[in-house]
This record gives C-alpha cells, sequence and structure tokens, in this order.
C-alpha cells in the first residue's frame, strides 16, 4: 500500500467547497463500484475529470507501489495537496488529447462527459485506451430530478429549470446521465454492472450546500442572460437554506461499469 500525504490548506475556495461536497455526496457509491470490478495492486489507472482527487488518492493507495494513477483534469489546482510516488497529476484537455490506446487497467470518470460537447467521441478514446481485460467506470448526472420539490415550489422548481437551461448553453447535456447506458453499450465493451444514486435533501440542512452552492457558482450568469431576476435568486437562496419541510433531490448519477474483452 502507498502513503499518501495531502497537505490541508483553509477551505476558503468556494470552487473547491463545491467539488469537495460532489465528492462526498457521490463517492461512496463509486468506492463500491471499484470494489465490485476488483482494483489490484499493480494496476495502472486513469482518474479523468479527477476533480479535488479524492477518487485518484483511493485508487494511489489500493494500487501500491506496482501501480500507476493518472490523475487528469484541465485544472488541476484542486489536487495540488496530493502527492504520492505512483500519483501523477496530468493538466491534460481530454478533448484535444485523448488517453494512450491500450494503456489502462481502469479508465474511470464521474460528471465529466455530460460536460463535454464531444462526449461520443471521448467515451470511445476511453473504451480504446484500456488494456485487453481492462474496465471502465462511467458515472454522469441527470439534473433534471432537482426540479420536483416537495410541498410543491413554482420557485424552486423555476430555478431548477433555469439551471437546466444554462447547461444546454455551453453544449453540456444536463440529461445525459439517462443517455449513458445506450452510449456505453456502443463502446463494444462487454457491460457489467449498471446502478444510480439519488439523495433526498431536505432545505436547511447541510446536505443542501451541494445543491446551494452550484446554485451559486451558476447565479450571475442566471441573472445576467435573464432567465431569473436577482431577487428571485435571493428568494431561492432562502428557501433552501431556512429550515423547513421542503425536500428536493440530488442530480441522479447513473454509473455504468464494463470491460474490454478479447484480442
Ligand atoms: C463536476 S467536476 C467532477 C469532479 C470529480 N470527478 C468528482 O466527481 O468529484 C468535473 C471535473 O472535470 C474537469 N474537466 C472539465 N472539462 C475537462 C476536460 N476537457 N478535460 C479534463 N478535465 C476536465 C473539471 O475541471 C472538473 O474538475
Amino acid at each position: 500500500m502507498t502513503n499518501v500525504q495531502h497537505t490541508a490548506e483553509p477551505e476558503t475556495d468556494p470552487e473547491k467547497v463545491r467539488l469537495e461536497q460532489v465528492a462526498a455526496l457521490t463517492d461512496p457509491a463509486t468506492i463500491r463500484y471499484l470494489e465490485e470490478i476488483g482494483v489490484r495492486e499493480g494496476w495502472t489507472c486513469a482518474e479523468v475529470g479527477a476533480g479535488t482527487g479524492s477518487i485518484a488518492r483511493w485508487l494511489s493507495n489500493r494500487v501500491g507501489n506496482f501501480g500507476k494513477v493518472h490523475a487528469i483534469d484541465i485544472e488541476p489546482a484542486y489536487m495540488e495537496g496530493i502527492t504520492a510516488p505512483n500519483l501523477e497529476v496530468r493538466r491534460q484537455d481530454i478533448t484535444t488529447t485523448p488517453l494512450e490506446e491500450g494503456a489502462y487497467d481502469l479508465v474511470h470518470c464521474k460528471i465529466l462527459l455530460m460536460h463535454l460537447p464531444e462526449r461520443e467521441r471521448v467515451l470511445g478514446e476511453f473504451a480504446k485506451a484500456l488494456k485487453p481485460g481492462g474496465y471502465l467506470l462511467v458515472e454522469e448526472a441527470d439534473i433534471r430530478s432537482i426540479q420536483r420539490v416537495d410541498p410543491p415550489s413554482p420557485l424552486l422548481t423555476r430555478a431548477a429549470m433555469a439551471l437546466e437551461t444554462f447547461f444546454y448553453f455551453g453544449g453540456a447535456d444536463p440529461g445525459y446521465g439517462m443517455k449513458l447506458l445506450p452510449a456505453f453499450r456502443r463502446t463494444g465493451l462487454k457491460l457489467l454492472g449498471t446502478d444510480c444514486q439519488l439523495t433526498a435533501v431536505q432545505a436547511g440542512t447541510p446536505e443542501m450546500r451541494t445543491i446551494s452552492l452550484s446554485m451559486a457558482k451558476l447565479a450571475p450568469v442566471i441573472t445576467k442572460v435573464g432567465l431569473m431576476g436577482e431577487k428571485e435568486i435571493e428568494a431561492v437562496f432562502d428557501q433552501l437554506q431556512q429550515p423547513s419541510d421542503t425536500v428536493l433531490y440530488t442530480p441522479v448519477t447513473v454509473s455504468v461499469w464494463g470491460q474490454r474483452i478479447g484480442e
């Protein structure tokens, strides 16, 4: 086992906090799928769109001194504190620099492809990057679930719809999670498993922070393009942060994994 160091710094950057919240919410399921795949000592792994590097760190510990982990991100600043002899952090745009073909025992990405207009091509490149017998685990979100609010709140549902609309502007697909399974089948890999995660969160609780932080990140753009007014956005934050019986769902995370067979 490799001992990974993580030098902690004061958590002030809201984007770092947001990415940490996403990881805290979704990593336990990811680790279950990686356990089921059977990640072993000596494997070479690619963690693409690694974010804060929490899963890269887990993989690094698991593959040990004879294994390797490439933690790839277009903006790897949030992995600065993570070091291990078997872990290489790479600044890389996966849409312009594909993974090396036939190089990996495992390729994993989470909440990445939905943001990339080239998602189908990149998914195909991930499949080609596997060694024969190698595994691909892809996990993508469908954010439309956040439109369901109980008791009904037209304001919160409107905010959720504004978020969805905003995703389309940059070529992202807010509903990609639901399209992942057929896309995965088109890669020709042998399908081994699928699962999905959905968490109910109540207004005014710490768990609501992930949704609040995502809303806060996009609020200036949402108001700028006129999807909502500033006063409405303030009312949205009030409803999310004030303790009440209001319940929302997180985005659904759909996970699909499979293996390159033959050759
Ligand atoms: C929503 S975050 C998810 C982070 C992490 N996978 C997780 O689930 O906690 C998406 C990550 O993908 C990275 N990313 C976005 N576009 C990318 C690209 N073209 N190439 C590599 N990384 C990219 C972002 O910088 C960000 O760290």
